[in-house]
């Protein structure tokens, strides 16, 4: 057991003065939601035993268990560890927590950066960092430390009542950069894209309810194409699917008002062509006053700019004339017909009239 040090951190084993520390920083709900093995309630008692003996077991198991505190004023402000270690492999798993009162500078991204160095300078080779798929949090820490995406682990996090939850592996090689990783979808600027009338912002947990009432619309669930039971999840994983450069999925707003108007979606799956393709919807009473145009034109131009996209395409329903003048009116011109592309809701096919834009043509 020892404590190492940088970044402004000191990172050292737990003492027994810790305990209201312990005690305050856990009665938090993001803690009890994100690391479902805390004891909940989070007593004195839980407090000493994890001094005691849980941080010791975790030393003597190979890993390491730190209190995080401030190098130079000593305030403590949380939690990390190394656990599951594989000696044989050279590979081990980085686990942290911040105190609520201390999140959001840049300590968690600091504490993972101080970890991953001292395990690679002791041997290790690979370090895993795994994280819920509903944990942006988490997920942009990981990316900032130089921990890069590898894919999803699916049901491997146990949740209290025995169920089980998704986790997103994240992982760092010893001669990976210190980070961040380079993002293939970044952030909106200032959070939103807008051109005064239409505001597109990205989707969102709170978004369940808006978002499942548009696409049981009978008109914008004919063009969804996926599971409508997972409505919810989409909203709730949505920041994950856009860190993972698989999805920007947005909220289009009414600027003036912030009314939930519609969605629209830039898919980025095949990102090693420079492809992404469109998908949208309308709530009835934003149709036909260019809205849907609009947020085509933002989001397309945010993808040729932001994101390099090459070609963006869009699919539409052979008879669907409105959202084809849509594409046309937002700088996208007719290219194919795919016969028999389309999948429906009732078990048919349909054909795809596709339209793109390129950025040759921007
Ligand atoms: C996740 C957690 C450790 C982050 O700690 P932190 O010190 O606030 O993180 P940082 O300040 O280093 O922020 C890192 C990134 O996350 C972003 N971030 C932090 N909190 C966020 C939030 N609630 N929502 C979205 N992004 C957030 C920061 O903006 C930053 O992003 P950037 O690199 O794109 O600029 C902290 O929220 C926490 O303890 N949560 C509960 C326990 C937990 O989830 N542990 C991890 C389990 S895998």
């Amino acid at each position: 057991m020892k404590a190492i040090e940088g970044e402004g951190l000191r990172l050292r084993p737990w003492e027994p003065s810790d305990v209201d520390f312990l005690v305050a920083a856990m009665d938090d709900p993001e803690i009890r939601r994100f690391l479902p093995h805390m004891p909940d309630p989070y007593t004195e008692d839980s407090a000493r035993w994890w001094i005691e003996e849980g941080s010791v077991a975790a030393w003597e198991s190979g890993g390491a268990a730190f209190a995080v505190t401030n190098d130079s004023t000593g305030e403590m402000l949380g939690g990390a560890g190394l656990g599951s270690v594989l000696s044989r492999r050279l590979q081990g798993e980085v686990g942290y927590w911040v105190a609520p009162w201390a999140r959001r500078r840049g300590v968690a991204t600091r504490v993972t950066r101080v970890v991953a160095r001292w395990a690679f300078e002791g041997g290790l080779h690979r370090l895993e960092l795994l994280t819920a798929r509903e944990n942006p949090a988490s997920q942009r820490v990981a990316l900032a430390a130089g921990f890069a995406r590898e894919g999803v682990r699916r049901m491997a996090g146990a949740l209290p009542d025995g169920l089980w939850q998704d986790l997103v592996v994240f992982a760092r090689l010893s001669d990976d950069p210190e980070g961040p990783v380079k993002r293939v979808l970044p952030d909106f600027p200032g959070g939103c894209l807008t051109d005064g009338v239409v505001r597109l912002r990205p989707l969102g947990p709170a978004d369940g309810k808006d978002f499942r009432e548009l696409n049981e619309l009978p008109e914008v669930a004919r063009n969804f194409i996926g599971d409508m039971s997972k409505l919810e999840q989409r909203c709730a994983t949505a920041e994950s699917a856009w860190l993972a450069g698989e999805m920007a999925n947005c909220i289009i707003e009414d600027a003036e008002t912030g009314a939930f108007a519609g969605d629209i979606s830039l898919n980025y799956r095949e990102a090693f062509t420079g492809q992404a393709m469109l998908g949208y919807g309308l709530r009835p009473e934003f149709r036909g006053r260019g809205f849907a145009t609009r947020a085509v034109k933002l989001i397309s131009d945010w993808a040729f700019e932001a994101v390099g996209v090459s070609r963006l395409v869009a699919g539409t329903f052979p008879e669907n004339k409105a959202s084809q003048r849509v594409l046309e009116r937002a700088g996208f011109e007719r290219e194919a017909v795919f016969k028999s592309a389309l999948p429906l809701r009732d078990g048919t096919r349909t054909d795809n009239v596709q339209f793109v834009r390129h950025r040759a043509a921007v």
